[in-house]
């Protein structure tokens, strides 16, 4: 099973998306896939019950932290963590193959980078972990447009970049739309992993 962490120790960067859009991409894909849910809000959790709640059939199921353990035939496992939360965190990042760190475009948003930068310095990865930063909420302007060559020059590869879109807002409780799933595939596939 290969495990897959969405991190940042900032919240509101769009972790629980990017690991719903992930888990989605890959559970069309045909893969077996499981979602846990590591942020004690549960954010994930309750776009499941969206889901079940509208009759919408997920192609992954999110789980929790026992359920985590006895878990068993999956061929991925994607993990949504919790912001400000450090240990889980870095005990996330020490049991992935794939890292993936989403941030927002602003120079602000570079400074809170290098603290979850700086948390994964601290691990004793996996070896051969793939790694990779994914742009969010990307818009038409100055901002958004110096954030990859920025990222590239720290020597941060860039695997993906998603639009500010309200139809991703929209998707809560939902599958994201089909037009809208290209830039999980791209972080995906850049990352070496296979569809
Ligand atoms: N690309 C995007 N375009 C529009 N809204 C977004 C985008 N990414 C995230 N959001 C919204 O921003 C909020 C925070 O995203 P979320 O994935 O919950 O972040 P985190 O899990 O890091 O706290 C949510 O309301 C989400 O719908
Ligand atoms: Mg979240």
């Amino acid at each position: 099973m290969k495990v897959i962490s969405v991190l940042s120790r900032k919240g509101g960067v769009g972790k629980t998306l990017l690991s719903v859009g992930v888990a989605q991409v890959l559970g069309e894909a045909g893969h077996r896939v499981a979602l846990l849910d590591r942020d004690p809000e549960g954010s994930a959790m309750g776009w499941q019950h969206g889901a079940q709640a509208g009759g919408i059939p997920l192609p992954y199921r999110v789980i929790g932290p026992i359920e985590a353990t006895t878990m068993a035939g999956m061929d991925f496992l994607v993990v949504d963590t919790p912001p400000n939360d450090i240990r889980t965190l870095q005990d996330s990042a020490r049991q992935s193959h794939v890292l993936l760190v989403p941030l927002l475009p602003g120079a602000g948003e570079m400074d809170r980078l290098q603290e979850t930068v700086q948390a994964l310095s601290e691990v004793d990865l996996q070896k051969g972990v793939q790694m990779g930063f994914v742009l969010n909420r990307l818009e038409h302007d100055n901002v958004s447009s110096a954030m990859r060559p920025a990222l590239e020059q720290l020597g941060y590869p860039v695997v993906a970049q998603i639009r500010k879109a309200v139809d991703y807002q929209r998707a809560f409780g939902n599958l994201i739309p089909a037009h809208l799933t290209a830039p999980f595939k791209e972080a995906l596939t850049t990352l070496g992993v296979k569809l």
